[in-house]
């Protein structure tokens, strides 16, 4: 038996990304968030509260941010991220990091997936801006990557996040491959 618990926001977990920017000063900041879509196939979508004020003057500003996944040795990094203020505490040294095309998209070093976006889109959603990106380069970690040049997921092992409970859920390992909906029987 199901229960209504009522308007619950129940898309979780979604992947943990920490977000890099190059703030008005010079300063590289990194931001965590969670929030996060794939739009089409080739864009994805980053929802930023405006309340972070430096980080979203500066991706309107550079038109260019990073989008790195987080595997479990990241994670306590990417979780300060999450709860240090740019605009307080410089956050340039918390991850190794070097730039690349895009100039003003902090590439981190150790990521395992790492995405060099340009913004080609927002919309306003009460106090989010939902940035619309296209990923220019894509960097990963060479051990994550497959004989055919693919990502390996269980390899890169992205760490998931859920807001309704405030928890880190870890991936795991490959159960079945698409088109196996062949096998149904009605
Ligand atoms: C796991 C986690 C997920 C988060 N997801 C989001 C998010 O999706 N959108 C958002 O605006 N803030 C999110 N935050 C909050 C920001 O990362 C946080 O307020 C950060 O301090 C902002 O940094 P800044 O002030 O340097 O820009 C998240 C924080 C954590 C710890």
């Amino acid at each position: 038996m199901q229960k209504d618990i009522g308007s619950v926001m129940g898309l979780y977990p979604t992947p943990v990304t920490v977000v890099g920017v190059v703030l008005k000063d010079g300063r590289t900041n990194f931001l965590t968030i969670a929030h996060v879509g794939v739009v089409e196939h080739g864009h994805l979508l980053v929802s930023i509260d405006k309340a972070h004020e430096v980080s979203d003057a500066a991706i309107k500003e550079n038109g260019v941010l990073s989008v790195s996944l987080v595997d479990q040795k990241m994670l306590t990094a990417a979780d300060y991220c999450g709860i240090t203020k740019g605009a307080a505490t410089d956050k340039s040294g918390v991850f190794a990091h070097h730039f690349g095309e895009l100039e003003k998209a902090p590439i981190i070093d150790d990521a395992p997936v790492c995405m060099e976006c340009r913004v080609v889109d927002s919309i306003e959603v009460g106090n989010f801006t939902n940035y619309i990106l296209k990923p220019e380069h894509t960097f990963v970690q060479e051990e994550c990557l497959t004989e055919q040049g693919k990502i390996d997921y269980e390899k890169a092992s992205p760490v998931l996040f859920e807001f309704q409970s405030a928890q880190y859920l870890s991936t795991g390992s490959v159960i079945r491959y698409w088109q196996m909906g062949k096998e149904y029987k009605a």
